[in-house]
């Protein structure tokens, strides 16, 4: 067995896929989750897909004492791989400080924790969002940060300022800043995907949901932005994809290869898709016809996104790999398997 990993928000969608990936590799990963978007039985599943069960214990990262303690409990983590956050860009315009501070205090007490118990990695979740509409296509890591158009996304960007300035200040910490584009798919298995909270705000839930007929009709927002077919551009990275590279990260940090004691990479596929080409390959793949509408644009959208991937690749040795047809597909074979639970 490999070094203990902590990983916060492993019961999440991207956080449990990590796990199994953490454990597959020979990590000893112990889990905390305060299970406010996703439930326990996921560690089940877990299990079942890793032959291993995670150490699981329900603490919200608010909880400053309760870190503490489960720092002592626990001695000898290694690293941690911070998932845990709100992460719905419509709420955080509606909730500002809820989201202020679930994601930046949750990563004050972590940072605070990690100096007093002697943890000197991390491995953070940020996001393609700190990068805006950006001037510049694939985009790069050193593309400049835009002012971010929600709290949520304002999140991110704080975070990685924060990790930065701590760093700076002398505390030995060595951090790596992952920043995903649009994160899809499922674990083939099927026993690990996302489970949305009600209306799914992102488009693969509601594509998927349309799909199997929980929703009617799948609004497709825009047809008039400067892309050729007037869709916006996103860069769609596989789920398992985004989670091997956490695993390279750890062991990059563990390992002392880093070029610096922060480090920034894009995660992303560096193909840039657009909304009805997405419909269009999911139909193809899946067989399954989509009831769709083109409406109006959706206030807050970035027009095209994609990654310039190669720093990712060269210095990572990590890149995208499973094909868009088979993420989709895995995405809506998750779908039939939580209407078979009864789940959706
Ligand atoms: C993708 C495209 C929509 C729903 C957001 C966050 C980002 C990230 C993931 C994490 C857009 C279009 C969507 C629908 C549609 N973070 N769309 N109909 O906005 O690129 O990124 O989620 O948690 O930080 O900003 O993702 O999936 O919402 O939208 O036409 O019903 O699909 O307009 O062009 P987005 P998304």
């Amino acid at each position: 067995m490999k070094e203990k990993i902590l990983v916060t928000g492993g019961t999440g969608y991207i956080g449990s896929h990590t796990v199994v990936e953490l454990q597959n590799s020979g990590y000893e990963v112990i889990i905390i989750d305060n299970l406010s978007n996703s439930s326990a039985d996921v560690v089940d599943n877990i299990e079942k897909v890793s032959g291993i069960r995670p150490v699981f214990e329900k603490l919200d990262c608010l909880d400053y004492t309760g870190l503490d303690a489960l720092f002592s409990k626990y001695k000898g983590i290694k690293a941690i791989i911070h998932f845990a956050a709100s992460k719905a860009v419509g709420e955080s315009v509606e909730k500002p400080l809820l989201y202020y501070r679930n994601n930046i205090v949750s990563l004050i007490n972590l940072l605070e924790l990690m100096s007093k118990h002697g943890v000197n990695g991390i491995v953070f979740s940020s996001s393609c969002t700190v990068y805006g509409e950006p001037d510049q296509l694939p985009v790069t890591e050193q593309a400049p940060i835009k002012p971010a158009t929600s709290p949520y996304g304002n999140t991110k960007q704080i975070n990685e300022e924060i990790i930065r300035d701590t760093i700076t200040s002398g505390v030995p910490i060595d951090a790596i800043l992952l920043r995903y584009f649009n994160p899809i798919g499922a674990h083939p298995s099927t026993l690990l995907g996302e489970l949305p909270n009600g209306v799914p705000q992102n488009l693969i839930p509601y594509l998927t949901q349309t799909a199997i007929g929980i929703r009617e009709k799948l609004s497709v927002f825009g047809e008039d932005y400067n892309t050729p077919d007037g869709s916006c551009i996103r860069d769609f990275i596989n789920v398992v994809d985004l989670a091997k590279a956490h695993v390279i990260a750890i062991d990059r940090i563990l390992n002392g290869k880093q070029k610096a004691k922060v480090e920034t990479f894009n995660i992303g596929t560096g193909r840039g898709l657009s909304v009805l080409e997405l419909i269009s390959i999911f139909e193809k793949a899946t067989g399954v016809k989509l009831n769709y509408q083109i409406v109006g644009r959706r206030v807050g959208d970035i027009e095209k996104v994609w990654a310039n991937p190669d720093y990712a690749n060269s210095e990572l040795g990590w890149k995208a790999e499973t094909s868009i047809e088979d993420t989709l597909l895995s995405a809506w074979k998750w779908q039939l398997k939580l209407r078979e639970r009864g789940i959706q």
